[in-house]
């Protein structure tokens, strides 16, 4: 019997079938935010497996201090929050959840972009607050998105899920990878590639779904967000430090972009105190996967993949490392 250790509770009955051969310890949610590297070897003592959230801080320390550990799942798509390097030096499979969440992830952008751009919040507060005594000519006046660009930064799965949906509303696609996407996909998007100042400098709605490394951390900063449009919008429900949150602030502030719609920040779970103050930007705690269908399909992916990784399996399915 391998012994796996949960990091928090997941979404209920999910982890069954693991049970069953298995046993499974289900930590309590921390007291704070995250885990510290300590706390997380504290429960790790002993595991054969780790599943693991992002705010667990999977390092070099805890692979070091967990002999036993063969394999770290990880009930996410990204994976920032775990060495790589080191889990490959200690031998230690990594595996992780794209796919599932994609649709999800990609709802959650457009559920952010339409909140932003025609004020929902906004407009959600004026009505249960009782300011709602007539209709009037120019309130709460948004921005239209039909016949406008989109310009996708990270054209992977979910960013080409964003850009499909763009497609709907009418919008043009224009995106931005460090690798051209294959034709099929430009083909399925309509989207078209540009390099990343033409992109900053065009777009209406700058959306970011690359993942988190040292390539991509502030990738927009402020030299990226001077190249925006006045009047453009920026989705972030990618990574927090793909943006220079300061300099978004300040843009913000500046008027130098018109407002951001972000489920992920750059110190999560704080928030810039200038984001909160900002009127035309809207705010999620980190959503993208959250819908039951998704998250259900995320416990069935890790436990696919941990029963494979215990039973001697030379495939393991969602392979990361
Ligand atoms: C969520 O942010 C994920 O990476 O799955
Ligand atoms: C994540 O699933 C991505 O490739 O965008």
């Amino acid at each position: 019997m391998a012994h796996v250790v949960v990091t928090r509770p997941l979404v209920e009955g999910g982890l069954t079938e693991l049970r069953k051969d298995h046993t499974v310890t289900v930590c309590d949610p921390p007291e704070g935010a995250a885990r510290s590297e300590e706390e997380l070897i504290a429960l790790a003592d002993g595991a054969d497996v780790l599943l693991t959230v992002l705010a667990d801080p999977v390092t070099e320390r805890v692979f070091a201090a967990c002999p036993d550990l063969k394999m770290v799942a990880q009930y996410a798509v990204g994976i920032d929050n775990i060495d790589l390097d080191a889990a490959q030096a200690h031998d230690v499979v990594v595996t992780h959840t794209p796919g599932v969440l994609t649709d999800a992830t990609a709802d959650m952008a457009w559920a952010l972009l339409l909140a932003a751009a025609r004020r929902v919040p906004a407009a959600d507060d004026y009505v249960r607050e009782g300011q709602f005594e007539r209709w009037e000519t120019t309130l709460l006046l948004g921005t239209e998105l039909a016949d406008k660009t989109m310009g996708i930064v990270g054209l992977g799965r979910i960013g080409a899920a964003v850009a499909r949906r763009a497609l709907g509303f009418g919008m043009n696609v224009v995106y931005h990878n460090r690798t051209r996407a294959n034709p099929t996909v430009e083909r399925q998007t309509s989207a078209q590639y540009v390099e990343l100042e033409e992109l900053l400098s065009t777009s209406d709605v700058v959306s970011l779904h690359c993942p988190l490394n040292e390539d991509s951390r502030h990738l927009i900063d402020a030299a990226a967000l001077g190249r925006m449009k006045d009047e453009a919008i920026l989705v972030n429900t990618a990574r927090g430090a793909v943006v220079d949150e300061a300099a978004l602030v300040e843009a913000l502030s500046a008027g130098s972009i018109a407002g951001a719609a972000l489920d992920v920040f750059e110190d999560e779970p704080d928030v810039h105190p200038g984001l909160m103050e900002q009127d035309r930007v809207v705010l999620a705690p980190h959503l993208g996967s959250a819908t039951t269908e998704t998250r259900t399909e995320m416990v069935h992916m890790c436990v696919e993949s941990i029963r494979a990784r215990l039973s001697g399996a030379e495939e393991i399915p969602h392979r990361a490392v």
